[in-house]
């Protein structure tokens, strides 16, 4: 593993002027950035979009000093930033005193007592939610599976954002209608630059969703924000967020932040667990690893959160499934200050995208990058690595809050659906993903749940 690259000082970024890069960009953008990454093999690249000419930061000394080192100098700021601020305003996702505010107030939630307290909560949904799929699996029939990945993620994480101060039909309401603004923004996202009065795919579909999310929303908080009573889960904690003069916090405030906790908490999360069925079908290796291992600590009783820290093997399977599919797989600063990277000069306004999908890839970071290999993450190959070689969950003062809650998440849905059943996919599945402000698969995916003689199904 070398990563020297940084320490050779380079006066010019590596520049991929748009003639040569058009075709690429316009047939497989995801494939284009991989291949430019791969060429550049960690030098600061220089991309042409067009409209705007960003720096792509790949070698992990320079994420290094983007998201930590200098975090105060690159800020959540511009174009690329603008659909959130649109739609989230002034909550978690944005920058300076008004991230500092909610920061503080959400920061709690995610301590480890209190995802212990929310993880019983949660292993009830879970073990409701994949049972299920007991129904198709008895029968034979076929699961799509990123709808089904998404149902049982859904049901789990209203728990964690609403505890139990949401109604079964209020949650109905508002779970397609936030599926509907994660697909519907994403052409905004990947070309921010076009002007709000140039009408483009997902518009209406957008406006529609954030007008019933924000009547179920604007409910919720009208009823519970004078008394929200106890809870561990995030809407009570922005209810009772402290302000200055002692008022109740600003309806619109609560409505932002939990449109964000929801925006970050689910696609992130069902899509993860959507890629990890094709690379068990590829790997029946590993998935007989972590059958025998499932098997040996769960059985046939429903997952508990104690079963967790017994599971070592499921631990490192999802920390290499984060490794290959990165699903928040590219986030923007925006210097404020002139600076370098790799002796490239930075001046203040320019925009550094950072992508963990791409350093994750990289040649000269990883032995065998493109290789699902869940051994990569024992405790003596992690200490091995440059801190900044894996970063799913981003690093610096904007990581990931939720980073605990989905591990405990992920690790248990994984569990209890291989504790019930024997998957196989119905067929081959290409490995590229497409690209969006996530990183979705192209084609849905079918798969058989054979269930396991003697549990549950
Ligand atoms: C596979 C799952 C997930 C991935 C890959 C992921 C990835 C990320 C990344 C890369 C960032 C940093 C963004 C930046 O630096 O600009 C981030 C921030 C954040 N994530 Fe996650 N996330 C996941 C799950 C979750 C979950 C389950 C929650 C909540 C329950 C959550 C809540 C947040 C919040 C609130 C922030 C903003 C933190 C801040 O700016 O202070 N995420 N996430």
């Amino acid at each position: 593993m070398s990563v020297d690259v940084a320490s050779v000082p380079a006066a010019k970024a590596k520049n991929f002027p748009l003639y040569r890069t058009v075709t690429g960009f316009v047939r497989d953008p995801l494939r284009e950035l991989e291949r430019i990454s791969k060429e550049s093999d960690g030098r600061l690249i220089r991309l042409d979009l067009g409209a705007s000419h960003p720096y792509l930061a790949t070698h992990p000394d320079h994420v290094q000093q983007v998201l930590r080192r200098e975090s105060q100098n690159f800020l959540r700021d511009g174009i690329f930033w603008r659909p959130l601020r649109e739609l989230m305003g002034d909550s978690i996702l944005s920058e300076g005193g008004e991230w500092e505010h909610s920061k503080r107030v959400l920061q709690p939630v995610f301590t480890t007592r209190n995802v212990n307290r929310l993880t019983g909560m949660m292993a009830e949904a879970i073990n409701t939610a994949v049972g299920k799929l007991d129904a198709p699996a008895r029968e034979g029939r076929p699961i799509d599976v990123l709808p089904e990945m998404s149902r049982i993620v859904n049901e789990t994480v209203i728990k964690v954002l609403f505890g139990d101060k949401i109604s079964p039909v209020e949650a109905n309401r508002l779970i397609p209608t936030f599926d509907q603004i994660a697909t519907s923004i994403s052409v905004r996202f990947l070309l921010p630059f076009v002007p709000r009065a140039l009408p483009m795919p997902g518009d209406r579909a957008f406006k529609d969703a954030v007008q019933v999310m924000d009547e179920v929303l604007f409910e919720l908080v009208k009823r519970y924000r004078d008394d929200p009573g106890d809870g561990s889960d995030i809407f009570t904690a922005l209810c009772q967020a402290p302000t200055e003069d002692g008022a109740p916090p600003d309806d619109r405030w609560i409505r932002d932040n939990l449109l964000a906790m929801f925006a970050t908490s689910t696609e992130t999360t069902t899509l993860a667990l959507t890629w990890l069925w094709p690379l068990l079908h590829d790997h029946p290796d590993v998935e007989a690893r972590l059958v025998e291992e499932i098997d040996a600590v769960v059985g046939g009783e429903p997952v508990r959160p104690e079963h967790l820290h017994r599971l070592p093997y499921v631990t490192q399977v999802v920390q290499e499934l984060l490794r290959l599919y990165p699903v928040g797989w590219m986030f923007p600063r925006m210097a404020t200050e002139a600076t370098t990277i790799g002796g490239v000069p930075i001046k203040p306004g320019d925009p550094v995208l950072i992508s963990p999908f791409l350093t994750h890839r990289l040649a000269s970071v990883w032995d065998r990058p493109l290789e699902f290999d869940p051994e990569r993450f024992t405790p003596e190959n992690i200490r091995k690595r440059h801190r900044y070689a894996y970063f799913p969950f981003g690093g610096g003062p904007h990581q990931c809050i939720g980073r605990h809650v989905f591990n405990v998440e992920a690790q248990m849905i994984l569990t209890s659906i291989l504790s019930r059943f024997r998957p196989t996919l119905s067929e081959a599945v290409p490995a590229m993903p497409k690209i969006g402000a996530t990183l979705r698969p192209r084609q849905s995916l079918e798969m058989t749940l054979t269930p396991v003689a003697g549990h549950g199904a």
